[in-house]
């Protein structure tokens, strides 16, 4: 019998995509699981990507990515968050999943501890076991789920005896939807400059806030951040798989090894879609943003009003919501009978490491009947 790599036997496939097939079989169910939005790419952008295979455009783009692309994403970037990369400073990869997968790959090795706070977006950590990379767990329960940097002091002083290289950021943040103002990410930037630490700071939903600006982690600590970005989210380019690395030439040069021997390049005409979305769809995301916000704000009034806790999420496009403690259940019975009974399916927060348990997340990437039919469907779970 062929033997299957022990790492790979111990880690499991996606909590979220495992939960999202088992309610897909129910008839009738209204999803409210993946992160994904539900908007069409804008039309510009599939226009130009026509245009390009009717012209032929179906051959191999350079590893890196095609250099056009790579020179206007690190401007794109460059003027949004006041950044300062050049074109050698972008990887282009398969998705942002693929830039995390690749970074992580180039910068950890066996034996390293990264520090992670939880509950997180589940993706990270199979990733690091992978590689043999040891998570240590920052819980942010009690502090709102907001990562502080004295968080970050108390877990380096409780861990001196371990050699811990990076911090692992997600923000806005999937679950929770918190963001950080420039006092806060200055005062984690401080403590992890101060200690030698990286950042691998995941802002793929960075062009999806609502009450602030988003400040990115890279236009603090350049030296010390690995930037992953995507159009996944911000020009609802998911199935696009398009991401993006940006960090020092000789980090970029390194991990273009390690995306090479995965995946060659990225698919050209994602990369012609890209470049499009980057030169002439610098405002694209803006109206998407506008309704994701107005969704957000009636979801989060109708929520509260029929009892439930939750945080009003800074940015992303998801709600992390408290189970009603008085029903007694856990997170994913409480999404299993929300599904059977209501027809309606969010994520269990379980599905983001034991630190979401006790919290549901919704998706209000939906349309406006699937908000109405959710809100409906947990005033009647919930009494
Ligand atoms: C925090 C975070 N990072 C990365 C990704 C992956 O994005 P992509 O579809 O570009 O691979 C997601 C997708 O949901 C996400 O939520």
């Amino acid at each position: 019998m062929i033997k299957i790599n022990a790492a790979v036997d111990q880690i499991e496939l996606s909590g979220i995509r495992q939960f999202d097939e088992w309610v897909s079989k129910i008839d009738g169910v209204s999803k409210l699981t993946l992160g994904e939005p539900n908007f069409v790419t804008p039309q510009h952008i599939m226009d130009a990507t026509k245009r390009a295979l009717d012209q032929g455009q179906t051959h191999y783009e350079a590893s890196a990515g095609n250099p056009e692309l790579r020179r206007a994403t690190a401007e794109y970037y460059n003027e949004k968050f006041e950044l300062n990369y050049r074109a050698s400073n972008v990887l282009v990869t398969v998705g942002a999943t693929e830039a995390i997968a690749t970074a992580l790959k180039t910068i950890t090795a066996p034996g390293d501890y990264v520090l992670i706070p939880v509950p997180c977006y589940p993706a990270y950590l199979p990733l690091m076991a992978l590689q043999g990379v040891k998570p240590i767990f920052m819980d942010t329960r009690a502090t709102n789920f907001r990562v502080t940097a004295a968080l970050i002091e108390e877990t380096l002083g409780q861990n001196k005896d371990k050699s811990i290289v990076g911090f692992i950021f997600n923000y806005p943040t999937n679950p929770t939807g918190i963001s950080y103002d420039c006092a806060e990410l200055s005062a984690i930037k401080d403590i992890l400059k101060m200690n030698g630490i990286w950042v691998m700071s995941d802002e793929i939903y960075c062009e999806l806030t609502y009450d602030q600006p988003h400040i990115s982690m890279a236009s603090l600590y350049p030296e010390g951040t690995i930037l992953i970005m995507g159009l996944s989210k911000s020009h609802a380019m998911t199935g696009w798989r398009i991401g993006f690395v940006l960090a020092e030439e000789r980090l970029i040069t390194a991990m273009k090894k390690v995306h090479q021997y995965h995946v060659t390049t990225a698919a050209t005409l994602s990369q012609v879609a890209a470049l499009e979305a980057v030169t002439n769809g610098k405002q694209d995301s803006v109206s998407m943003r506008d309704i994701y916000q107005t969704r957000r704000d009636r979801l989060v009034t109708l929520l509260k009003k029929i009892g439930y806790n939750l945080i009003k999420p800074d940015g992303t496009f998801y709600l992390f919501v408290q189970v009603p403690e008085k029903l007694k259940v856990t997170s994913v019975e409480f999404c299993r009978k929300l599904a059977i009974q209501e027809k309606v399916a969010v994520i269990p927060g379980s599905a983001f490491t034991e630190f979401g348990e006790g919290y549901f997340r919704v998706s209000f990437a939906a349309s406006d009947e699937q908000l109405e039919k959710v809100v409906i469907a947990l005033k009647n779970i919930g009494h």
